[in-house]
């Protein structure tokens, strides 16, 4: 499968190493960052080219996989899409702005692409998915966070918290999936996958606690309807190079380019 990365951040180095280590059955052809410098050195270290990101498009590319920011899903899916790509998009909070989806939904229909939206740092989508054929009543993700790792969320610009003066754990947010994604651009893109799963951005409901106690990012999912209870419950281990990404949300972009290249499909 021959790959090209926007992105050249803390996922798209697991990805690449993943690539490297022939974890994956792909090749990574070409890379684009917003940096441009740090695009090339990623290049190099990864026997890679560096591309401006017109030109990637160009490319004969299987997958784009996009590592970057809510922006660059903005700016640059649909141009992938237009240009007749099928993408992984990792930065999934950009997704609940329905215009947004719409025009990818419609661009994929036109061109008969694939989208795919790693289950990133939350384990219980693939029964999400499943309960959702019937009718899920209610669904809630509780993510709870050390309070360093929500540092310079937009939530702080309009809400004046001191983040170091929390002592014990703090319920920090409470809302609907649409506007915490908003809030929290950084740290809760699973809340958009979730919601893409389920029952959407405005009934799915999310609570931020900030935590001092603690050293991982712990996120749960409880939901109920016609199918009975689901309860999962993640205790994530930070990525070393960017504590407001959890390792098994690179991991999950790794898994989901083994079931796009591996014949057997495990799991719903
Ligand atoms: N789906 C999930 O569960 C999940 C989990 C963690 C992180 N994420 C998201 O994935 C994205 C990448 O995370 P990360 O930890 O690798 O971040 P990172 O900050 O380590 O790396 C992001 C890289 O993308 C580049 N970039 C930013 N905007 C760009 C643009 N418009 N065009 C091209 N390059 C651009 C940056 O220069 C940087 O090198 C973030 O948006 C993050 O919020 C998603």
């Amino acid at each position: 499968m021959k790959i090209a990365l926007i992105g050249c951040g803390n996922i798209g180095t697991i990805i690449a190493k993943a690539i490297e280590e022939k974890k994956v059955d792909a090749k990574l052809e070409c890379v684009y960052d917003i940096i441009e410098e740090r695009g090339k050195e990623f290049a190099k270290k990864f026997v890679s080219t560096y591309k401006k990101f017109d030109d990637i498009l160009k490319e004969d590319l299987d997958l784009i996989i996009e590592a970057a920011s809510q922006e660059a899903v903005r700016t640059l899916i649909p141009r992938a899409l237009k240009a007749k790509k099928n993408v992984m998009i990792m930065s999934a909070g950009a997704l609940v702005d329905e215009k947004l989806f719409h025009e990818i939904k419609e661009l994929t229909d036109k061109n008969r692409l694939k989208v795919y939206i790693p289950s990133g740092a939350i384990a219980g989508l693939d029964g999400i998915k499943s309960a959702n054929i019937i009718e899920i009543e209610n669904v809630m993700l509780k993510t709870r966070k050390p309070p360093k790792s929500l540092e310079g969320a937009p939530f702080f610009e309009k809400y004046h918290v001191n983040l170091n003066d929390i002592k014990n754990p703090t319920i920090i947010y409470e809302g609907p999936a649409k506007e915490a994604v908003r809030l929290f651009p950084q740290n809760v893109n699973i809340a958009a996958s979730l919601s893409l799963a389920g029952i959407g951005p405005e009934k799915t409901k999310v609570q931020i606690i900030a935590d001092p106690n603690i050293k991982s990012n712990i996120h749960e999912i409880i939901a109920e309807g016609k199918f009975g209870v689901l309860k999962t419950r993640v205790e994530n281990i930070p990525s070393p190079d960017n504590p407001k990404t959890s390792y098994l949300a690179a991991l999950s972009a790794i898994a989901t380019l083994k079931k796009i290249t591996e014949p057997i499909q495990i799991g719903t």
